[in-house]
């Protein structure tokens, strides 16, 4: 469930602001309802929603972006920690997950859908879908570090593939990989003698951080996201 206002905004149908004006002026009906109140709880799956007279259609599969803070654990649920799901609960006891992990301290962005087939397709390595970072360090970054990062590293377990780097300041770096081992990016960072103090994803795959999203925000994907998503080869 979900307050109608923010369900019109989050469709596209303008700010907030935007919505309730439509909502005052009566051009949207819930279930052939004239809606009065912008904060009426909609099942989102269930009502049907019109706005001047067109139906808003629910795509079968949906797609939100979130920046998520630090704090909270990518997991469906948690018996310790603060869970993404908690953070947009009209999802609760539906199919969406995250597609893959941030770790607890790792802010940014991070895909929720309830396509798995799809999700699978952008985790698979074969894909080889990018993922760029803003990495902040311990230790000022020297040329040596830049050349071990975007050379094949050895991590112990498994051998990882060169990342691209950009040295933003001496120790802020934006840091571009393919795969998505558990604490890649910390320890690669770790394998050069360097230590990540913050973490945030910046983007994954086709998609960029909206960055008028405040912490814990969210909102859906437009069409052309989702269709770059499907276009992912
Ligand atoms: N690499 C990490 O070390 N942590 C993350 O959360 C993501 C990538």
């Amino acid at each position: 469930m979900m307050r109608l206002d923010k369900l019109l905004a989050h469709a596209g149908y303008g700010t907030r602001k935007e919505v309730k004006a439509l909502i005052k002026a009566k051009q949207v009906t819930v279930n052939g309802i004239n809606a009065l109140k912008d904060k009426q709880q909609i099942d989102e799956f269930q009502d049907e929603v019109c706005v001047c007279g067109e139906k808003l259609v629910y795509a079968q599969n949906h797609f939100i972006m979130m920046n998520k803070p630090a704090g909270v654990i990518c997991a469906n649920r948690d018996d310790y920690h603060e869970t993404i799901m908690d953070l947009f609960d009209c999802f609760i006891g539906t199919d969406m997950f995250p597609v893959g992990r941030l770790d607890i301290d790792t802010e940014g962005l991070l895909l929720i859908c309830n396509d798995g087939k799809l999700a699978h397709r952008l985790l698979s390595p074969k894909h080889h879908v990018d993922k760029c970072y803003e990495v902040h360090l311990a230790k000022e970054i020297d040329a040596a570090q830049v050349q071990k990062l975007s050379s094949e590293l050895d991590l112990g377990d498994f051998i990882s593939k060169p990342a691209q780097i950009e040295v933003i300041t001496p120790t802020c770096i934006h840091m571009v990989i393919q795969e998505g081992k558990f604490h890649q990016v910390k320890r690669m960072l770790q394998a050069v003698d360097n230590e990540v103090v913050y973490l945030k994803r910046l983007r994954f795959g086709p998609l960029s951080l909206d960055e008028s999203l405040s912490q814990g925000e969210w909102r859906y994907l437009t069409k052309s996201e989702t269709d770059a998503l499907y276009a992912v080869k």
